[in-house]
């Protein structure tokens, strides 16, 4: 058996998952596989080209979160979403950095799932793996990277409705190049004051209803500054993602990138989820001749930025393209 799942970097639309709004990642050619066989009753056992140790996980796990090492709490919260009838051993690979902010959890999640003989659709897949998810890593995430990861569609971003759960493909223009740059710094902060972020948006919620239908008046009217600056981050970033859909499918990219840097001021100020060192990448990409925008992508407190170019613009990062969603590769038994 082997299954392989792609990570996703997301170019418009953050923090916007978690409150039923929209988003528009797209899976990329980079991701991990898992290779092995049923093994019994005994479990699931998984060793790891890139990182140390070995998962080994029970049928029944209870509690993914204390499972040792780090990497294995994925594996045992894919094991307690699914219920795998049968034991497994096998192996993991991947050609993503870890913990860049590419969804490298999403990626081992979803290869393992199908790996165990996961069967369900692309959402449902996608939905398994969210809960595999929370109940490794604690963070309260949506569905945007497990769903951008099992629903990839080759040479095209996925505009996402996280309310409605569909999933539009927007063909990406041929002469585009969609970049990634790490920042260097790993998202130390990110898991506290991600839930943190979320309880905002919550609290927000319960005063002006469903952010997705809110409107800036409306968020005018909320009491606390803070809650009042998450949401408003939420309200403009869902429109910039329709904005950007547009401009995309205009073929008007100059626009898309004036929207990546609108999106990006929002995250730092309004969301407050950037770092310096964002800040300073995201200007210095954007600066770059033949580069028409670059934000923040994903959670931020560190992780990476995404720039739309012209081919060969950049000579720094990752180039990625657009690819399918999570696969088997081979179900031969043995
Ligand atoms: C993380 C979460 C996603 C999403 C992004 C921010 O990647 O896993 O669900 O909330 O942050 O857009």
């Amino acid at each position: 058996m082997e299954a392989f799942a792609p990570g996703r970097v997301n170019l418009m639309g953050d923090h916007t998952d978690y409150t039923g709004g929209l988003v528009l990642p797209m899976a990329i050619d980079r991701g991990t596989t898992v290779i092995g066989a049923r093994a019994g009753n005994d479990g699931i056992r998984l060793r790891s080209a890139e990182l140390p140790g070995e998962a080994v996980v029970p049928l029944d796990v209870s509690d993914p979160k204390v499972t040792e090492p780090p990497w294995a709490r994925y594996v045992a919260g894919v094991v307690a979403a699914i219920k795998p009838s049968h034991g497994f051993v096998g192996q993991v690979s991947t050609t993503l950095p870890v913990g860049a902010g590419l969804s490298s959890s999403a990626a081992l999640e979803l290869a393992v799932a199908l790996a165990l003989g996961f069967e369900g659709s692309a959402l449902e897949l996608a939905q398994a793996c969210q809960r595999a998810e929370q109940a490794a890593s604690g963070v309260p995430c949506g569905v945007m990277d497990q769903l951008a990861c099992a629903a990839g569609v080759e040479g095209h971003a996925l505009l996402i409705d996280c309310a409605a759960l569909t999933v539009t493909p927007v063909r990406l223009p041929d002469e585009v190049e969609v970049v990634v740059a790490h920042s260097g710094e790993g998202r130390r902060l990110a898991d506290s004051a991600y839930a943190e972020r979320r309880r905002s948006c919550e609290a927000a919620e319960a005063e002006i209803g469903p952010l997705p239908r809110a409107d800036l008046a409306a968020v005018a009217r909320i009491t606390n500054a803070e809650v009042r600056a998450r949401a408003r981050h939420v309200v403009t970033e869902n429109e910039r993602v329709g904005a950007f859909v547009e401009a995309l499918r205009a073929g008007d990219l100059v626009r898309c990138g004036a929207l990546m840097a609108a999106s990006h001021e929002s995250l730092r100020t309004d969301f407050d989820v950037s770092t310096a060192r964002l800040d300073e990448l995201a200007a210095e990409l954007s600066s770059t001749a033949g580069v028409f925008g670059a934000r923040l992508t994903g959670a931020g407190f560190g992780g990476c930025v995404v720039a739309l170019t012209r081919p060969q613009a950049l000579h720094v990062g990752w180039r990625v393209r657009a690819v399918n969603g999570a696969r088997v590769v081979t179900d031969r038994k043995g």
